[in-house]
């Protein structure tokens, strides 16, 4: 299949195509989406052909306009609708209990469907012009997910219908995930918009435990995607803790030619190994909007073995943690 790459001014020839039952890959906010036309089952399956992703991981609706939202979900209570009025539009996904409409391929089954409202200028007017879109992240699973449009071709050329270039995705990490199906509320994956901001507007909200564990045999995930080794390069990725100085020994010693350092600008100076990046010690928004580009940089660079900072769980420093624990298998090594 011939993958055609569309410009932002092109939107309305990407529309035609998923009202086609095409797939189309458009930016948000937080990464590139795979976009199909949620309401069509069979649309949404091509979907996780193209990706090579496994059937029983749900995808999220994207909508343009909150009113969009009636005929998706069976109810909308209120602790949704402040979090709507709030965050939407933006990088926060809300499960709720699904409607009839939903197709089975959207929901993997579930009773629940998972929706959100992007930023995006390019992805709200492609919803306008055709439907609500189910998308996930336009990378092959596995991969990290695409912040740019090379990352999106790397992936998907060849596989999808088009691709709408909307230059570099400004979070960088995807969406904050929590459902609203249970009550407490449960955060079940951190992203762009933190669980302190959660909190503050609606009270209580628990962490689920799969946010920064592993899940023990046998244990269901909540999300079915947390159970997947997600985010994976294809380097073994160490986190380390301890203090700048242990760090910044610790690499210097470890330089065999076959590895590399994702570090903060302010270890530059300290490095005599090889480096990626990831942004300033204390701005967790500038590390999580690099963190899947240095992920990928360190794969083409063919590096073995990638060492980083062991990020503190706080702000969006908890979705960094989230997704780098994931990347590096939960291996964390303690430096003394
Ligand atoms: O920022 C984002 O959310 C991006 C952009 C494209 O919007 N999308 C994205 O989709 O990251 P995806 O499919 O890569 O991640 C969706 C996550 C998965 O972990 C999935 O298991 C979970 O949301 N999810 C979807 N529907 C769910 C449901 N009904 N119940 C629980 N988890 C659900
Ligand atoms: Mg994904």
């Amino acid at each position: 299949m011939k993958t055609e790459v569309l410009r932002k001014e092109e939107v309305g020839r990407a529309a035609a195509v998923i009202k086609n039952g095409g797939l189309v890959a458009m930016p948000t906010e937080t990464v590139y989406g795979l976009a199909a036309d949620a309401l069509n089952g069979q649309a949404v399956a091509r979907i996780f052909q193209a990706k090579g992703r496994p059937m029983d991981n749900p995808l999220i609706v994207h909508i343009a306009e909150l009113s969009q939202i009636e005929a998706l979900v069976r109810a909308f209570p209120p602790k949704a609708r402040l979090l709507a009025e709030r965050f939407w539009p933006g990088p926060l996904t809300m499960i709720l209990p699904k409607s009839d409409n939903i197709p089975d391929e959207v929901s993997a089954g579930l009773d629940t469907v998972a929706i959100r409202c992007p930023a995006d200028a390019t992805a709200r007017e492609l919803i306008r012009l055709s439907a609500p879109l189910a998308a996930p992240s336009a990378n092959l699973s596995g991969s990290p997910s695409p912040t740019t449009v090379q990352h999106v071709i790397q992936d998907m050329d060849g596989r999808i219908d088009a691709i709408i270039d909307g230059g570099d995705c400004c979070v960088g990490v995807e969406s904050t995930v929590i459902t609203l199906a249970a009550d407490p509320p449960r955060l079940l994956r951190p992203g762009g918009i933190t669980l302190e901001q959660l909190r503050e507007a609606i009270g209580e909200v628990i962490l689920d435990e799969a946010v920064l564990h592993p899940l023990k045999n046998g244990q269901q995930a909540a999300s079915p995607g947390m159970k997947y080794k997600h985010y994976a390069p294809k380097a073994n990725v160490i986190l380390l803790e301890g203090s700048e100085k242990a760090f910044r020994d610790f690499v210097n010693a470890h330089d065999d030619g076959q590895t590399a350092v994702l570090c903060y600008e302010e270890d530059i100076p300290y490095l005599t190994v090889p480096y990626l990046v990831l942004g300033k010690a204390e701005d967790y928004a500038e590390q999580a909007n690099h963190l899947f580009a240095v992920l990928r940089q360190a794969d083409e660079k063919g590096y073995q073995t990638v060492y980083t900072h062991c990020p503190r769980t706080e702000g969006v420093g908890l979705a960094v943690y989230n997704r780098m624990i994931r990347a590096a298998g939960f291996e964390v090594m303690k430096l003394v």
